[in-house]
């Protein structure tokens, strides 16, 4: 099997595993325990903070686990918004954002926030004078992801928060779940609020997020219950999942300027060689986007029969998000770029990785090009007899 889609989910990577072992087994205890066992588990959890905070170069108290990119995404987009409430109820996100952020903005809208969806160019990328143009005296929010799942584009994230900073009071969260593998992100130096990331997407477990919450901001907390995670988390930790998360995204952190290299080497080979079958064209930025991350439209032809022919083939495609997988309705996202339903069904992502071989994208180049071919061909000859009366029965 020829795996493909990362952007999806990664494995867990064997030193993550060993990394959290101790704690699903001899290391048991609660961390809020005062005893021998609590206080072990504690030491780990802290030592996952520090972790996490140093790439991040924020401070440990700063981060928030999480169960995984969408409750950080929810407990900073609700969390922020019910806590600025007196100072406004605007929040300015973007129209390709996560359902994630999507969702939950929209979810505040039956709570009286008002939402501006901001458009974005064919790239996906959001204009930065538009998000200036947006704020009003009522905008307490502003939500953004760095860059895109299904088209890989790279938000112009500097620019951006270079107009929101003009006005201090607005909050600034960033959904890096997607990001955070491949771009570095500073705390100390980018001036957002709220960062969001995802350990599986780094090859880290999975139901297990952050939320990096700059000290000094208020959030509500979207949990009742003890005072675990400085009373913005309420709730038993997952000792292990922080500690694999950690674990991982320390690695990745250290392995990723060769990486980032070595995938866009080999996305790159790849991209060329499906961009030479007529009618395929690609979605997102041509440069501006993650570096394994490859994302394209094949006019006239189905995505989902495309990545089901792929899979028989032993290739695992997608057509845009996981989340969205079986829905009948066109990517929110590619309809945000302006494809029509049509086209937008003709989608097909394919994310590279770190187990992804240099052999293996040679047996892509082989397959998926021709695979594209075949199903454009069929497509043709559909349109040019469409009641098959050339077929023999
Ligand atoms: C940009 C983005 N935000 C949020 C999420 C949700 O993260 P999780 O799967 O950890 O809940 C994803 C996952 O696909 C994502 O790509």
């Amino acid at each position: 099997m020829i795996y493909l889609d990362h952007a999806a989910t990664t494995p867990l990577r064997r030193e993550a595993l060993d990394a959290m072992l101790p704690f699903l087994t001899e290391i048991f205890g609660n961390p809020s325990s005062a005893h021998a066992a609590g206080r072990k588990a504690k030491a780990a959890l802290d030592e996952a903070h520090e972790t996490v905070a140093r790439i991040l170069n924020g401070a440990p108290r700063e981060v928030v686990f999480t169960s995984g990119g969408t409750e950080a995404i929810n407990l900073a987009i609700k969390g922020a918004a019910w806590a600025s409430k007196a100072h406004g109820n605007q929040i300015i996100t973007t129209a390709v954002e996560h359902h994630a952020a999507l969702h939950a903005v929209q979810h505040l809208e039956r709570f009286g926030f008002e939402a501006v969806v901001l458009p974005v160019d064919r790239y996906g990328r959001v204009d930065p004078d538009a998000v200036a143009g947006a704020i009003t005296d009522r905008t307490i929010l502003v939500t953004l992801m760095l860059a895109n799942n299904e088209v890989g584009t790279i938000q112009p994230i500097a620019e951006i928060i270079d107009r929101v900073r003009q006005h201090p009071r607005i909050l600034v969260h960033l959904d890096a779940v997607q990001a955070a593998p491949y771009l570095p992100i500073d705390v100390a130096t980018l001036g957002v609020d709220m960062v969001s990331i995802g350990a599986h997407k780094f090859e880290g477990p999975k139901g297990t997020g952050a939320l990096w919450m700059r000290h000094g901001t208020t959030i509500l907390p979207q949990t009742q219950g003890g005072s675990q995670e400085r009373y913005r988390r309420a709730g038993t930790e997952d000792v292990a999942g922080a500690v694999g998360l950690a674990a991982a995204f320390d690695l990745c952190t250290r392995e990723r300027t060769a990486e980032v290299r070595r995938l866009r080497r080999l996305r790159d080979r790849l991209r060329d060689a499906i961009l030479a079958v007529p009618g395929v064209e690609l979605t997102g930025h041509p440069r501006e986007r993650l570096p394994g991350h490859l994302s394209v439209i094949c006019r006239d032809a189905d995505g989902v029969s495309i990545t089901l022919a792929l899979d028989l083939d032993g290739i695992c495609a997608s057509t845009g998000s996981a989340c969205t997988t079986g829905s009948p309705e066109p990517s929110h996202v590619l309809t945000a770029l302006g494809y029509p339903e049509e086209e937008a069904l003709g989608a097909v992502r394919m994310s590279l990785g770190r187990q992804t071989t240099e052999a293996e994208v040679e047996r892509a180049v082989e397959v998926i090009p021709r695979t594209m071919a075949r199903m454009r061909a069929g497509a043709d000859a559909m349109a040019a007899d469409p009641l098959g009366q050339q077929v023999p029965v």
